[in-house]
């Protein structure tokens, strides 16, 4: 099967990359690396950590030599704890050590904690490499590797100190998902499910289909099958589609605004879902099982307030329920979920805002003045405590 390409253009025309999505592409990167950068790098940095470079790192470090490119390779601690100032510190060090220079490139190949790393470091180093990304988990391939989002996180928050660095290009090779944990896939699921809710019935219906016909149970063992891995393809274009289309038009996610296709309704399930990890101490959820949860709850306030209707909701909620089970809520108590909104870092400025619904694709940022506290713990209540 061909691979598809998801062309990204900000609207200012200031930028522009390539997103190609396929299989068997790791083995191409080099030649991918050339077309895709305009300087003739010299040097490419390789940025992973230990476990995806021992499943993916020989095959794309081959194709870059092959190409005629010096590589260098960093590996980070694998974990999101990791994606620290230490780790920041110690990449600018390898850069420095090895002498790398503007015209070199840095290329991510890992998830999300590896992508805001190493999209970070480059950012800064030398005010500003280029950046190219691979990402390897649902996750990094259909949110965090589109839009220039970089960070690390600090002992005062998560990803609170970061950039806006977009990358060069990304190249998606999703037969890397077949060696991705289960609760990975399902989590990265979640955020699909995310992007159907705001972003229409075409793009839900979607991922319900991709779940019908290929049940999570088994996931792994249909790689081998070229129809499937077609069908991954197109899903994951379909969400890139989605988050370009919302993140070209406001690159920066704007303070002011908060209309119906700010950046801010990716945020849509965060706020009950950044709460969930915190008060679990970032132990209980992979962070897209959070946003599952966050997202029904934001679904049960929006029904409360009579701006959804039932059938949507119930929609969303046949949708998660495909993915499997989620981890257990029963002892959260939702004191103390209401507790951490305050902390929420969406929450500085101008107070906390919620991403409601007021049908598929049609999200609402509303300010949290606006809802009934009851309504929130009773929504709480009714999704955690079932
Ligand atoms: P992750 O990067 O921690 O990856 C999850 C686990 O899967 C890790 O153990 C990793 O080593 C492993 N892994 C990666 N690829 C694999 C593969 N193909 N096979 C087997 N194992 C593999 O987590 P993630 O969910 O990819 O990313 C989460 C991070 O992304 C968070 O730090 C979050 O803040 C960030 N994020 C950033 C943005 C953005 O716009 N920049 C958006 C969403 C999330
Ligand atoms: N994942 C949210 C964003 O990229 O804005």
């Amino acid at each position: 099967m061909e691979k598809k390409v998801c062309k990204i253009e900000l609207k200012d025309g200031s930028h522009r990359y390539d997103v190609e999505i396929g299989h068997n592409l790791l083995e191409k990167s080099g030649q991918w690396i050339i077309s895709t950068l305009a300087i003739e790098a010299k040097t490419i940095a390789i940025i992973s950590n230990g476990k995806v470079f021992g499943l993916y790192g020989e095959a794309v470090k081959t194709s870059l030599l092959k190409s005629g490119f010096k590589v260098i390779v960093f590996l980070m601690d694998d974990g999101e704890e990791f994606k620290n100032f230490e780790s920041f510190k110690r990449v600018l060090e390898f850069f420095g050590k090895n002498k790398f220079k503007r015209t070199d490139a840095v290329l991510a190949l890992g998830g999300g904690v590896v992508g805001d790393l190493a999209g970070f470091a480059a950012s800064v180093y030398l005010r500003g490499l280029a950046f190219l990304s691979i990402p390897t988990t649902l996750l990094s391939m259909i949110d965090s590797s589109v839009g220039g989002k970089t960070a690390i996180n600090t002992s005062f928050g998560k990803n609170i100190v970061g950039t806006f660095h977009q990358p060069k290009g990304v190249l998606i090779d999703v037969e890397t998902l077949k060696t991705l944990e289960e609760r990975e896939v399902l989590a990265g699921f979640c955020e699909a499910i995310k992007h159907g809710a705001i972003g229409g019935y075409h793009v839900l219906n979607s991922v319900e289909k991709f779940l019908l016909e290929s049940p999570l149970e088994s996931f792994a063992e249909n790689f081998e099958d070229e129809t499937f891995l077609g069908k991954l393809t197109d899903l994951v274009f379909d969400q890139i589609s989605l988050k370009a289309s919302v993140v070209t038009k406001d690159e920066k996610e704007s303070a002011k605004r908060t209309d119906s296709r700010s950046r801010k309704i990716l945020n849509f399930g965060h706020t009950v879902g950044h709460a969930l990890e915190k008060v679990t101490q970032y132990k209980q959820f992979k962070h897209g099982e959070a946003v599952g949860y966050g997202m029904l709850v934001a679904a049960e306030i929006s029904t409360r307030l009579d701006i959804l209707d039932n059938n949507s909701l119930n929609l969303l909620k046949r949708v998660v329920s495909l993915i499997g089970e989620l981890p257990e809520t029963n002892a959260i108590d939702v004191q103390d979920v209401l507790n951490s909104f305050a902390y929420d870092k969406k929450a500085l400025g101008d107070g906390l805002h919620w991403i409601l619904l007021e049908d598929i694709g049609k999200p609402k940022i509303v300010s949290s003045f606006e809802i009934p506290e009851s309504i929130i713990i009773e929504s709480l209540q009714e999704i955690l405590h079932k």
